[in-house]
């Protein structure tokens, strides 16, 4: 089906090109759940690039969720200066202390736990769910949106797109490898469908994509006037 051949397609693709980044495990092995979560908490808004640094110190001082639980806001705040947004700070030293007591250290798995926690939205809960545990869950972030509303040539404006987008995003995804697809679309939404003039030559689903077709890529997605 066509479902089939592009998610086929998009994981062929990530299993050749895939980013290196601190916090995916090597292919064919479950990334760490707290390695996960952190890296996702400090993604929610800043680069990849100034992540990464961060993402390093923090596992150094605190390898565990316990570990960091068992820390002092002071410190943790601490570490974090230069990441910007202390909320996602204090949340991320509450989530650790509702992580370590409440769950016994262990990430929940499914959405709806993951969403009971501090810091954690439903883009996060997804995104853990997907990366960490392989659950196939709809993850939608800026790039994604802008995939799938190229894919489709979705003509309503965001924000209202988005229910549309995650309908459509739900379609194409596939059951298994949830997690490789899911960052799979991060890597090609941020090197490839790029914002203003995408490499539509190095894509692997140019053949499946409506704007493509139509030789419009930069139209989309439609945004409501601010
Ligand atoms: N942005 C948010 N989560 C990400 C991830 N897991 N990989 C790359 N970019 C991301």
């Amino acid at each position: 089906s066509s479902q089939k051949s592009f998610s086929a397609a998009i994981l062929n693709w990530y299993d050749a090109h895939a980013r290196k980044l601190p916090w995916r495990s090597p292919p064919g092995m479950q990334p760490d759940p707290y390695h996960v979560w952190l890296s996702e908490i400090m993604l929610q808004q800043t680069t990849v690039v100034t992540v990464g640094p961060y993402f390093e110190k923090f596992l150094n001082l605190w390898p565990t969720v316990h570990a960091l639980a068992a820390a002092s806001l002071d410190d943790v705040l601490t570490a974090w200066a230069g990441l910007g947004y202390y909320a996602r700070a204090r949340n991320l030293h509450k989530c650790a202390i509702a992580v370590s007591i409440e769950f016994g250290g262990q990430f929940p798995k499914d959405r709806d736990n993951l969403l009971s926690l501090p810091g954690v939205g439903p883009y996060t809960a997804a995104a853990i769910s997907a990366i960490a545990f392989d659950k196939p869950e709809v993850v939608v972030d800026g790039n994604i949106e802008r995939i799938v509303s190229r894919l489709y040539r979705i003509t309503t404006p965001l924000p209202a797109a988005k229910k549309e987008i995650t309908e459509f995003a739900s379609k194409i995804m596939p059951r298994r490898r949830a997690g490789d697809y899911a960052q799979a679309l991060m890597d090609i939404g941020a090197t490839i469908c790029t914002p203003r003039t995408p490499n539509c030559a190095a894509c692997p689903v140019s053949r499946h994509c409506a704007a493509f077709a139509a030789g419009d890529m930069a139209q989309f997605p439609v945004k409501a006037p601010k």
